[in-house]
């Protein structure tokens, strides 16, 4: 249990956000809060950057539910940034697929060029680097995910224009 000098005070969402909550939870049965949290942790994500206790604790207390349902949710998934990140946060996938088709020339290219290893972030705040599980779409392997877009059979020229084109 925590005391109080330890208690996470939840965040007051603004107003930009449950918008997009309200919005959401119109597509669901009243009684189902639980419905709109995927869409309620994009939100979040898209305002703040990243969610922390106090987004996930305001999170909870708009739909009412359980905090750990929300922590549950929020810790499950890959698109959801738990720490800060920098404006473009490159998801290396380095599963088997992925692997197999040389994952790892695209990291060490991506840490030469951007100077930081996976959990970290360049001084300028425009990029860090994270490693994630299987993408699902080991087809086109590998893969990169940057923001809301995959990108597929990367190599290490293709990094380099992605970068290019994100600078
Ligand atoms: S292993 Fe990389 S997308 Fe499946």
């Amino acid at each position: 249990m925590q005391s109080p000098e330890n208690q996470i005070i939840p965040r007051q969402l603004p107003e930009s956000v449950t918008a997009k909550i309200d919005e959401a939870r119109r597509n669901y049965p009243a009684e189902e809060n639980r419905a709109p949290l995927i869409w309620a942790l994009h939100a979040a994500q898209d305002e703040f950057g990243w969610l922390d206790e106090s987004t996930l604790e305001g999170i909870a207390a708009y739909l009412e539910l359980e905090p750990i349902k929300v922590y549950e949710a929020a810790t499950f998934y890959d698109m959801f940034n738990r720490s800060p990140v920098g404006t473009y946060n490159v998801k290396v996938c380095t599963n088997i697929s992925c692997w197999l088709c040389d994952s790892d020339s695209v990291v060490e290219h991506l840490r030469a060029k951007l100077g930081i290893d996976f959990g970290e972030t360049t001084e300028n705040g425009r990029f860090s680097m994270t490693e994630v599980e299987c993408l699902g779409a080991c087809g086109g392997a590998p893969v990169i995910w940057i923001g809301k877009t995959y990108y597929e059979d990367i190599t290490p020229e293709r990094v380099d224009e992605i970068l290019d084109e994100l600078e």
